[in-house]
């Protein structure tokens, strides 16, 4: 828990605001953000980079809401986005375009003409065969695009293999073997402006050591470049940056950027650096609405209204997220399995916690914020959940519920 959700009086509040009034006002399932959290997750990378030249992108992915994008917009963020629609979205929260990195394996070429048309900072290429297609879609709109190639150094993340990018065995980026070749092949492009060099080893990372690793083996083909002439303009080493959902003890943000600051000494080419996870996820929680308690031979189940189409990370990756209860007493404490309604019996969002409950409690899914809403979906045909954004004693409703009718309006019954 963060201090920007706590208890007062027993009551789980989201900064000023008792989250029992968001469910009577919003409804359950509903995401809650604090926009406290939010900022100050953001100030803490710029104090730590204060006087070096950098950018801050955060990685849309995590959570494309245009609040948030347009929170981060304010700060003075840039955005690292993986596809057209998230460029459409930080243009429409009111992000510069001119601040946007464009990582991703399978760039199409539409996207990469609205990328080039919106003047993008730079595209992070990830294989020969795309800077190829780049080169020529840049011919034709008469542009040069610049670039950096997101080299694969091959590092151990040390976190879950679904979420681990850095290895010789994952799809990402341009194999740390090739990556000079392939640098020098950009260099004789004639619509390729090479301007820095990329890496992203992976997500939820709880230690140091691996971004080091990287950095390190980036530097090295940095320097290398240099002595054929091709100087960068900037670094980009990705995001990843982990944080607690349990018991995880991830680096502070100020020391994370301070072992990377001091491994980059004497270098003065500008940082990007391109955080999601840690920007977010501990500034959201899913607030949900107990259904039903059911007692079962070896179990009890408390059936909830959030499900795996809300919040998929256990599901998938049997990820942990801590859940309170709303109201800290009044019932006694059972062990009971968190459950959804979906018919899979993979829907679970928590498993074995003991919780003072009772059908009707609102239950607090912490560690929402990132890669909740953002991988959500329609399972079950059931409509996404509201967001919304507490700010000191008000709650700002910055997502609709979705309706079923939204959620069918472009099929078609056949004559
Ligand atoms: N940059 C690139 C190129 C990325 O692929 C990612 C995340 C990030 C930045 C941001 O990483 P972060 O700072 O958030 O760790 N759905 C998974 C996480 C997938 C991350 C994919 N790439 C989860 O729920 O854990």
């Amino acid at each position: 828990m963060t201090d920007h959700f706590h208890y007062q009086d027993g009551k789980l509040f989201a900064e000023g605001v008792n989250l029992e009034d968001i469910a009577s006002r919003y409804g359950t399932p509903c995401y809650v953000y604090s926009h406290a959290a939010l900022t100050e997750g953001f100030r803490q990378f710029a104090s730590a980079l204060n006087g070096r030249d950098h950018l801050v992108c955060y990685a849309v992915k995590a959570n494309p809401n245009l609040a948030v994008l347009n929170l981060f917009a304010r700060l003075g963020a840039g955005f690292d986005i993986v596809s057209g629609g998230e460029l459409q979205r930080v243009i429409a929260a009111g992000g510069d375009a001119k601040k946007v990195v464009f990582s991703g394996v399978g760039k199409t070429k539409s996207e990469m003409r609205m990328a080039l048309d919106a003047g993008i900072l730079c595209f992070n290429v990830e294989s020969a065969a795309e800077l190829d297609l780049l080169n020529e879609v840049a011919g034709s709109l008469g542009k040069k695009a610049a670039i950096s190639l997101r080299v694969n150094p091959d590092v151990d993340a040390k976190t879950h293999p679904y979420i681990s990018t850095g290895l010789k065995q994952n799809k990402f980026g341009v194999a740390y073997t090739e990556a000079m070749d392939l640098y020098r092949k950009a260099n004789a492009m004639s619509n390729i402006r090479i301007t820095g060099m990329d890496c992203h080893i992976g997500s939820q990372l709880t230690e140091i050591s691996p971004f080091i690793a990287a950095v390190e083996k980036v530097l090295f083909l940095v320097d290398e470049l240099a002595r054929e002439g091709i100087a960068l303009e900037h670094l980009d080493l990705g995001g990843g940056l982990g944080i607690r959902y349990k018991d995880e003890t991830p680096p502070a943000i100020s020391e994370y950027v301070a072992a990377l600051l001091s491994a980059l000494e004497g270098r003065t080419q500008k940082l990007i650096l391109e955080p999601g996870r840690v920007l977010v996820g501990n500034a959201g929680l899913l607030l949900t609405s107990v259904e039903y308690i059911k007692r079962g031979e070896e179990k009890n189940f408390a059936i909830v209204d959030a499900a795996m189409n809300d919040l998929m990370r256990p599901a998938l990756y049997d990820a942990y997220h801590e859940i309170l209860p709303v109201l800290r007493e009044g019932h006694a404490h059972e062990t009971y399995e968190i459950v959804g309604p979906i018919c899979e019996t993979g829907d679970f969002l928590g498993r074995e916690r003991a919780l003072p409950i009772v059908a009707q409690s609102l239950l607090a899914i912490m560690s929402a914020g990132a890669y909740g809403m953002s991988m959500s979906s329609n399972y079950n045909t059931r409509p996404r959940a509201a967001e919304v954004m507490v700010d000191g004693d008000r709650v700002h409703l910055v997502r609709e519920r979705e309706t079923v009718e939204q959620l069918y309006a472009g099929e078609r019954i056949i004559a």
